[in-house]
């Protein structure tokens, strides 16, 4: 068996195909263009497929590359040898070009002869069948024709590949695993951990419709070939972050912690060699789709790095290995390393304080045996704790958690607010969005960044907000200076960074001005009013709705500051 550095590994692979005539194919987004039924793409095949469908592809039959990849659905095995969400996969294809025979010959070609890899280390499953579709005899004869043993091959069930997302080409699979950590048993056992695998070829020949299977018009290949586990065999490893892929990044992490935590440590490379990813496409951290993959995988870094005794502000440190370890590859990277460090930067401080509370809270809320579904959703809610960190502390703690409910209340929440969306399409009722709400929070924090900085007698004139900008009148006699201007605006993003709780409460009109809440002058009020009261920051009379946290909004700009009407100044302000 060879050593090989990674970049070798790869080299050799593209090689090996265009030999054997393929040709070699961009590599991807990781966010599928075309595809709205998965977030990410997941494998090499997810751009091909309208070519395995039938069309035709521009550069023939036989193709190769390389491809970044997220998978979101191994996360709770990250930590162990061999898992992770961010991988880079190799692959060939075969667009109803060769089948079955081509496609094993080449893969155990490419191992054994090209990667040196002895057979006595290699092992073999394949598609066992079900009612439908009948066991892969063909592929399990091709094997035995290559002199693997009869015990090095077994039959399984869930052999089967496809569709990336819900509809699509799929098909029986048949993976290659390499023995590590020594002499390779007699037999196969897939249950044992040492058998790694590191190949996938999947012939697909059917397509899953909404309706059920039928046969694609042609028989295709795909292959999967994980770098990160070829390189772990091939440096003679025993798991993927101590090959040369992690190097850097392991040592950096290291260099910071302060305790030792081989879980953490895998978790945190992991997590945030997939966040620089993410974030190079230009995703910020949000709560929905991509951003919210993105949020999970920061949030659930920072707890881990407090498992190590990293307390602050680590994440852009280590991106910034990413991206120098990364960016020949994937000049992406460098292009957009300003994006990807700042904007992790701010995750990182928003939630900062956050995650402090959120785990006093947890430890107060003293759990005996099992963390309900509904306490699940209230750390989520109330200190922005995705389920995968409750989950890391349930088994920390020894917890079960019910994650079904936790799913359950987290999917009613966004029908509520998908329903709310819907009515206010058909009514035209008051705007409650996402975009709405947190201008309207903008609102309440500029009126006191204006009453802080012009005088506390300025009054509130008039609002109107849509889902784009805000839009706030205000009594002052003159034009405000571009400095002036600059204080306010810094002012607001200060108390957006600084992630004040929003929380709300009633009293009495009355004493709410003598306690110098902010009120929109003109308004006729009831005698109870509802009081937004913002951190230690802002108080004003409200009706909401408004974020729950500031830290949300993203960056408030002053677009425009002109005069409305006598002594009323006007002020046009987005969130970016
Ligand atoms: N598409 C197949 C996989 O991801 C090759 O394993």
């Amino acid at each position: 068996m060879l050593f090989m550095k990674s970049f070798e590994i790869r080299r050799k692979y593209i090689e090996f195909f265009k030999k054997n005539n393929h040709e070699e194919i961009i590599n991807f987004s990781l966010i599928p263009e075309n595809d709205p039924t998965v977030l990410f793409t997941t494998a090499g095949m997810h751009p091909l497929v309208p070519y395995l469908l039938g069309q035709k592809h521009p550069q023939g039959t036989r193709l190769v590359n390389y491809q970044i990849c997220i998978r979101t659905q191994d996360i709770d095995e990250v930590g162990d040898n061999t898992h992770l969400t961010f991988f880079e996969m190799l692959g060939n294809w075969s667009l109803g070009n060769y089948w079955k025979d081509e496609a094993i010959r080449l893969s155990f070609k490419f191992l054994t002869v090209e990667l040196k890899i002895p057979k006595e280390r290699l092992a073999i499953s394949i598609f066992k069948g079900n009612g439908k579709i009948p066991k892969d005899k063909e592929s399990e004869s091709i094997w035995l024709s290559l002199g693997i043993k009869k015990e090095r091959i077994k039959e399984l069930s869930d052999n089967w590949w496809g569709p990336a997302g819900s509809t699509g080409p799929c098909g029986p699979d048949t993976e290659m695993f390499v023995y590590v950590n020594g002499k390779a048993p007699k037999e196969f056992d897939p249950k044992d951990k040492n058998w790694v695998e590191i190949w996938n070829d999947v012939f697909m020949e059917y397509n899953k419709t909404n309706s059920g299977y039928e046969f694609l018009r042609q028989k295709n290949v795909d292959t999967g070939f994980g770098i990160e586990r070829a390189a772990m065999v091939l440096q003679n490893k025993s798991s993927v972050y101590e090959t040369d892929l992690f190097e850097n990044i392991v040592r950096k992490i290291n260099s910071m912690s302060k305790g030792e935590n081989e879980n953490s440590l895998r978790i945190i490379a992991d997590h945030l060699r997939a966040s620089c990813f993410i974030l190079a496409e230009l995703v910020k951290p949000s709560n929905t789709e991509h951003g919210y993959i993105l949020r999970r995988l920061l949030r659930r870094s920072m707890r881990h790095a407090r498992l190590l005794g990293i307390k602050e502000n680590f994440i852009p440190e280590i991106l910034d290995v990413i991206i120098e370890d990364y960016e020949k590859d994937y000049p992406l990277l460098r292009a957009n390393r300003e994006f990807i460090l700042t904007n992790a930067g701010l995750e990182e401080e928003k939630f900062q304080s956050s995650l402090e509370k959120g785990l006093q809270q947890f430890r107060k809320m003293n759990f005996k045996n099992k963390i309900s579904g509904e306490d699940a959703f209230y750390l989520y809610q109330s200190f922005g704790f995705p389920l995968e960190i409750t989950k890391d502390l349930a088994g920390e703690n020894k917890l079960k958690i019910d994650e079904e409910t936790f799913n359950r209340e987290f999917e009613k929440h966004q029908e509520v607010s998908r329903k709310g969306a819907e009515q206010k399409f058909k009514s035209g009722l008051a705007d409650h969005s996402e975009e709405t709400t947190k201008l309207h929070t903008a609102t309440h924090l500029l009126f006191q960044a204006l009453r802080n900085n012009l005088g506390r007698e300025i009054k509130q004139m008039g609002s109107n907000i849509t889902k784009e900008r805000l839009r706030f009148d205000f009594s002052f006699p003159r034009a405000l200076t571009k400095d002036e201007l600059k204080k306010i605006e810094d002012e607001v993003n200060w108390q957006i960074r600084r992630d004040l709780k929003v929380s709300r409460t009633e009293m009495p009109f009355n004493e709410a001005m003598k306690k110098g809440v902010n009120a929109f002058f003109r308004e006729k009020y009831p005698e109870i009013v509802s009081v937004y009261i913002m951190g230690d920051y802002s108080k004003e009379v409200c009706t909401g709705p408004h974020v729950v946290h500031t830290g949300v909004m993203g960056h408030f700009k002053i677009q425009k500051e002109q005069s409305s009407s006598s002594g009323i100044r006007r002020i046009k302000a987005i969130l970016e």
